[in-house]
């Protein structure tokens, strides 16, 4: 573990935090905003705003961080109100000042970038709104608090996975092309110094060839597929992939079928998306990252309804933030490495389901992969 780095489980957290543990519950919704108030006898003074960064740069924000958030809020019994920015940086202030104006004691967010991120962040504070940069940390944001996985880790195991796919495939000196989140996203460089670290090895030793290396503005899945069109164009014999989600492992994998080389030359991702656990039940995609997004909302929710009460809950760790050289009070979680081996692990701990998995074609891959 990295020195002023703390990585625990959620529950953990919420035993070190003193809180509760929260527990499941329905009432899931797909829609763009939701919000509740709580029964008077549950109530809470305060209110928590979240808002979400965009729907396609990865499926998680909507299918997965929102489901989990709403279960915990409403296990809690404190009033909330979920929304997604839509990737546009104006609409997200927008938001920020709605939810402020309407009450929002907490604010929890997932920055487009750092600087829309601060402005957001400066505003809640100087009306008294206690704040939690969730997943990504806005640097020089000053947030109260950050809830994460450890980023540096999860590039690390794409960077041993592509290194371990491509092994088995007894590559030899293989170009490799890098395709890396957005430029504007601090995660995103977090995930490349893991991966560079691993990858930097290689090449010196000259087992690897450094190929093309690009950022994908906004993580955009389609400017991706564009991207890597001219990386393949320029140099037609890249040999692996490093791509930082599912969504930009996907646009390379959909220019790799064009050529006939998909399943040839292994692709990286992360989140464990439907999609890109097809892509890697299909043979097309190498490895995922799961991070059991469950956790982090938990541990995130477990702050958020921590300070609605009025709390001061302690953080259990912290992070440097890189700009300002603030220590961030944080929790960090532990990623986990996902080949055709283990995606049952990513079913069986619910965060996919074998219906929404194992559709036509998939369900014999499924049954293969141990799949129940
Ligand atoms: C998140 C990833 C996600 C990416 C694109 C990153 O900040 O950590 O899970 O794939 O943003 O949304």
């Amino acid at each position: 573990m990295r020195k002023g780095i703390l990585s625990l489980t959620a529950a953990a957290a919420a035993m070190t935090l003193g809180l509760t543990a929260c527990g499941d519950d329905s009432g899931t919704t797909t829609a763009q905003s939701s919000s509740s108030a709580p029964a008077a006898s549950q109530a809470a003074a305060g209110k928590v705003g979240v808002i979400l960064p965009d729907s396609k740069s990865s499926a998680r924000w909507e299918t997965a961080d929102r489901k989990y958030l709403e279960e915990a809020f409403k296990a809690a019994g404190v009033a909330y109100d979920i929304q997604n920015a839509q990737g546009d940086k104006t609409q997200f202030q927008t938001i920020a000042d709605q939810m402020i104006t309407n009450g929002a004691t907490v604010l929890m967010i997932v920055n487009l970038d750092s600087g829309t991120g601060k402005a957001v962040l400066d505003k809640a504070k100087s009306q008294g709104v206690a704040t939690i940069d969730y997943d990504r940390l806005t640097l020089n944001g000053g947030a109260s608090y950050y809830v994460s996985f450890d980023n540096t880790k999860v590039g690390t195991l794409q960077g041993e996975g592509l290194v371990k796919c491509l092994t088995d495939k007894k590559a030899d000196k293989p170009i490799i092309a890098e395709l890396n989140g957005s430029p504007t996203d601090n995660n995103a460089t977090l995930f490349k110094n893991g991966y560079d670290g691993v990858l930097k090895a290689k090449y010196d030793s000259k087992d690897y060839v450094k190929g093309p290396d690009q950022s994908v503005p906004d993580w955009d899945n389609a400017q991706a597929g564009t991207i890597f069109e001219q990386m393949l164009t320029e140099q037609p014999k890249i040999g692996g992939v490093l791509a930082a989600n599912d969504g930009l492992g996907n646009a390379a994998i959909t220019v790799l079928k064009k050529n006939n080389l998909n399943g040839k030359v292994p692709v990286t991702g992360q989140d464990a998306t439907v999609q890109g656990l097809q892509n890697i039940l299909a043979g097309d995609q190498c490895m995922t990252v799961y991070k059991a997004i469950k956790k982090e909302a938990d541990a995130a929710s477990q702050l958020a309804i921590a300070l609605a009460k009025g709390e001061k809950p302690a953080a259990t760790g912290s992070v440097k933030d890189t700009e300002s050289n603030a220590d961030v009070p944080a929790v960090l979680l532990d990623p986990q490495a996902i080949y055709l081996d283990n995606v049952k692990d990513v079913v069986a701990d619910g965060y996919v389901t074998k219906d929404e998995l194992c559709t036509g074609d998939y369900a014999a891959k499924c049954t293969e992969a141990g799949i129940q």
